[in-house]
């Protein structure tokens, strides 16, 4: 365990720092940005130029370091779809459809990596066997032998790769970390995690290719490796063993009336998950104007057969300072947020986060600390607007400015990476066998 997850580990200095109301969120001291100082632009290139790339690792880039950045390449296997990328990013690079001849003509010294999540580990291999370094959206990885793969191309070759775990950066989870750290609540013992996805995002991603576990890994590892890795940096500790139970309870086959996609759908008037990509002209250029080069329907019928992935999860992970964690998803919810507490030997920390809801829950957050034998103090929060809780636009400044951090704010590694993502392919495998999966047999 390290010095940072023992109750009361933090330095004086640091707990200062954190627990003064204005500081959380600040990103102080210490960071290494991910090259060593530079005065030329970075030369950058993406692949996977869907929004994702566009979005969060596109468009803000131009917006806030063309300073730092230049656009050298982007790449996806969809010719069509990269040309719309490049117009929508606003930038006058070359396109690829072939990845090794971007490295080849356009050397970026860079890499993000955007794509659908079972692409990513060949991506960052080839990345780094050329030399360069590489960053890539979460999952890193969806089974255990692309973990492998990983993580033994990066000893190879020396390079930095960075996994981009946003959600580390929403100012709540630095504070729920400082306050985990400060040892307000003793050793931790257990906790109780509790993820709701709503009608809107949950059923969206049985719309789109995650509803395959050949391209997702399955909810477990696509979407749970979010919550996985703010549990093992919360924690400071790593995941040892998973029991899991999984079902599809709503979506695939669990619906009564299907079709391949909601805008050609009969069901129409009477499906209420019927959703009309065409309100978005974003949304009908990305896609629908680019079916022609590969047939993928971003309005996909959340009723199809092919859904291999569970729509309810469960599971109970041990971790490696004997916490225990009971932990949820459900994906057909009329809320969307998170209950999460942290139970200690001195006390317990409670929160409730209210991402949306058909009432008004006055603020987005709700947490709460609560004494042995003592009180209950409400913690005080920003309300955030910006993506995913603050954290999108935190971890750009802190991946393309030279700003510092403290030690548990930096930039998560491959070893972040792979262990947010074993935890859910061990989970999976242990719903598919129903027996518990160790963390260490998978690697
Ligand atoms: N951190 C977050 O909060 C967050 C949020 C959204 C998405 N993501 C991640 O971003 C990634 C992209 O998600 P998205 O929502 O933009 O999906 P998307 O479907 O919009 O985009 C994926 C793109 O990858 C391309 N692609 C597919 N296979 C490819 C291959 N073999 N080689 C090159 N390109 C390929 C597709 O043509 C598409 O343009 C995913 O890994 C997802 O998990 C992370």
């Amino acid at each position: 365990m390290s010095s940072e997850n023992q109750p009361g580990g933090m330095t004086r200095r640091d707990f200062v720092t954190a627990a003064g109301g204005a500081a959380v969120g600040a990103l102080v001291a210490g960071q290494t940005p991910l090259a060593s100082a530079q005065t030329a632009k970075r030369r950058y290139a993406i692949v996977g130029t869907g929004v994702r790339g566009i979005g969060m690792w596109g468009r803000p880039i131009v917006r806030d370091y063309s300073d730092l950045v230049e656009f050298v390449g982007l790449c996806d296997i969809n010719p069509l779809r990269v040309e719309v990328a490049k117009k929508q990013i606003g930038v006058s690079c070359p396109t690829f459809t072939n990845f090794d001849e971007m490295l080849t003509k356009a050397k970026p010294d860079l890499v993000m990596v955007t794509t659908v999540d079972a692409f990513h580990s060949q991506y960052l291999v080839r990345t780094m066997e050329r030399g360069i370094d590489v960053m890539t959206e979460k999952p890193m990885v969806i089974d255990e032998v692309q973990c492998r793969n990983v993580l033994a191309a990066e000893k190879k070759t020396g390079r930095k790769l960075i996994v981009t775990h946003n959600y580390r950066y929403a100012p709540k989870h630095q504070k729920i970390k400082e306050l985990l750290m400060s040892g307000e609540i003793g050793t931790i013992t257990s906790v109780d995690f509790n993820w709701f996805l709503d009608t809107t995002h949950g059923a969206d991603y049985f719309r789109r290719w995650h509803r395959l576990r050949s391209k997702s890994g399955s909810l477990w590892v696509h979407k749970a490796s979010h919550h996985f890795d703010l549990i093992n940096w919360w924690l400071a500790a790593d995941p040892v063993q998973v029991s899991a139970l999984g079902s599809l309870s709503n979506y695939g086959k669990a619906g009564k009336v299907r079709h391949t996609d909601c805008r050609s759908c009969p069901h129409k008037k009477d499906c209420s998950y019927y959703w009309d990509i065409t309100r978005s002209a974003n949304l009908v250029a990305l896609y629908n104007d680019c079916e022609s080069a590969d047939g993928y329907k971003r309005d996909g019928c959340v009723f199809k057969e092919d859904i291999d992935i569970f729509d309810t999860m469960n599971a109970v992970v041990k971790y490696s300072t004997g916490v225990n964690m009971s932990y949820s998803v459900n994906t057909f919810m009329p809320v969307e947020g998170y209950h999460l507490a942290f139970n200690g030997t001195k006390g317990r920390l409670e929160i409730r986060d209210f991402e949306r809801q058909a009432w008004d829950p006055g603020a987005e957050t709700a947490m709460y600390l609560i004494k042995n034998f003592g009180q209950r103090t409400k913690i005080e929060l920003p309300r955030e607007t910006e993506g995913h809780g603050g954290g999108d636009q935190r971890l750009r400044d802190l991946i393309f400015k030279k700003i510092d951090a403290p030690a548990h704010m930096r930039l998560p590694d491959s070893r972040a990476g792979a262990m947010s993502c074993l935890t859910g392919i061990a989970a999976r495998k242990s719903c598919d066998s129903g027996a518990p999966v160790k963390i260490a047999d998978l690697l």
